[in-house]
């Protein structure tokens, strides 16, 4: 074997490396390294090879406060001075005073977390609390949603292409379309229209599945994410909240990218004052600076876990560094007042975005709120043929999308172009000013072309 300490790293080793020892997510593995970042700071990062690059989408919508926040920095530094990390049986003062946080931030009764590594994990455990909680096995799920890469998660993630080759099988997930009154299924001719046979259709699929004796949960993005910055017409969420109480099913609302101030509010459920029994968090819980995710349950689920044993557990549950960058984000959030400046630069994108949709014939539609907007690119506006279609991000060669995004790397700025979806996703930090906004629509408005090319 060789000296481990002197194995070469150079780029080109480095790059060797990425290239044969790394699996690359939700990908072909690449015959070429991807761009190596050094640095980041505020909405940019940069490049071994010093590129500076605008970063439209937060990583994956994770980095809400921007990149490296002195304050978070400092917050984990100084936990790692005095203790990284210890076995969750021991209480740590970050994990303490992040339960608590979370009870104060989350709406309603929301008030006992389960802490995890991600979002993924987030919701595996609100799928296990469920189950435990109501001794039932179904869980609703909606299609054209993304749940995360576990094996649970991935069966709650529908329609969307990444689920295919790994679904868990058997009837526990039922799946129900989610409102899209862009592309309608039932043919609706308004939003309003569009709720309400949805929510008609849910009711159907809730009998017939056994209704309250076998369904334990629903679960959805309350503005649905990767698969396509889908905001639901008003009176859905409400109506979802009041079905689910009628039959005495669990809500769970899945926030891990709509949390903590992307849409404009804490989180997204808030836009309609509804409370989720369950409520799972990741990304923006601490900006992304050290893994972490939260299942918050309410009060009485919380309760019945006094009396009944919390079959669930992780060595790294409730990490300490994790944790306390999560105290310090969030006072972020509160201090800096970024959740009401979401909304308001959130206009402002939008009003920008429907800009580009007069110039550019692939925009279909714009839609979004706050900071998680959308440009739904179609290959012809009259017939709203997809651009991308579904599937495309599993076939090679099969997502246009992708030319768009390579444009605008190479005008120095990143958006979400691989979502699984035809929506091209805007979803910058929420410390972006009205200049960078500018400034990515103008280097959006010259990468747009390579879309419009594919027009017919
Ligand atoms: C809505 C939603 N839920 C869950 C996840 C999974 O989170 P993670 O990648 O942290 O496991 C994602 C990731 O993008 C997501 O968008």
């Amino acid at each position: 074997m060789q000296n481990l300490r002197n194995l070469p790293d150079t780029p080109e080793s480095l790059d060797q490396y990425e290239v044969e020892h790394l699996f690359h997510s939700w990908s072909f593995q690449p015959e070429k390294a991807p761009a190596r970042v050094v640095s980041a700071k505020g909405a940019r990062f940069t490049t071994e090879d010093g590129r500076e690059i605008l970063d439209f989408s937060s990583c994956f919508v994770s980095h809400n406060l921007g990149h490296q926040d002195p304050r978070v920095v400092d917050a984990i530094r100084r936990q790692a001075n005095t203790l990284t990390s210890i076995a969750p049986v021991f209480s740590t003062r970050p994990r303490a005073m992040l339960a608590r946080l979370l009870a104060e931030v989350t709406p309603g009764d929301l008030s006992r977390s389960f802490l995890t590594l991600g979002g993924a994990e987030a919701n595996e455990a609100a799928i296990k609390i469920a189950h435990q909680y109501t001794g039932r096995r179904k869980i609703i799920t909606q299609y054209q949603s993304y749940h995360g890469g576990t094996t649970a998660a991935m069966s709650a993630s529908a329609g969307d292409a990444r689920n295919w080759a790994q679904t868990q099988g058997g009837a526990e997930f039922v799946r129900v379309p989610q409102p899209y009154p862009y592309r309608c299924m039932f043919h609706s001719a308004t939003p309003e229209e569009c709720a309400e046979r949805h929510l008609d259709y849910l009711e159907r699929v809730i009998t017939w599945e056994g209704g309250g004796d076998q369904i334990a949960a629903m679960i959805l993005e309350p503005v649905t994410g990767a698969n396509g910055i889908l905001v639901p017409p008003d009176a859905y969420l409400p109506g979802v909240r009041a079905l689910c109480d009628r039959y005495g099913i669990l809500l769970i609302a899945d926030e891990v990218m709509t949390g903590f101030g992307r849409t404009g509010a804490w989180f997204a459920v808030n836009h309609w004052n509804i409370v989720p029994d369950i409520i799972t968090l990741a990304k923006g819980i601490n900006g992304a600076y050290v893994p972490l995710g939260a299942c918050v349950v309410r009060k009485p689920i919380g309760d019945f876990f006094k009396e009944h044993f919390f079959s669930h557990g992780a060595t790294y549950a409730g990490h300490a560094l994790g944790c306390a960058a999560a105290v310090e984000a969030i006072a972020c959030y509160q201090d800096d007042g970024l959740i009401e400046r979401a909304a308001e630069m959130g206009s402002y994108l939008m009003t920008r975005a429907q800009e580009l949709q007069e110039r550019h014939p692939c925009i279909g539609e714009v839609r979004g709120k706050g900071l998680f907007v959308g440009l739904e690119l179609v290959k012809n506006r009259e017939t709203k043929e997809p651009m991308v279609p579904i599937g495309g991000k599993t076939k090679p060669g099969g997502n246009p999308k992708l030319a768009v995004g390579r444009k605008l790397f190479e005008l120095g700025m990143i958006a979400m172009a691989a979502n699984p979806g035809t929506v091209l996703a805007l979803a910058p930090p929420l410390i972006i000013t009205r200049d960078e906004i500018d400034e990515g629509i103008k280097k959006l408005d010259i990468a747009l072309a390579e879309a419009d090319a594919f027009c017919e």
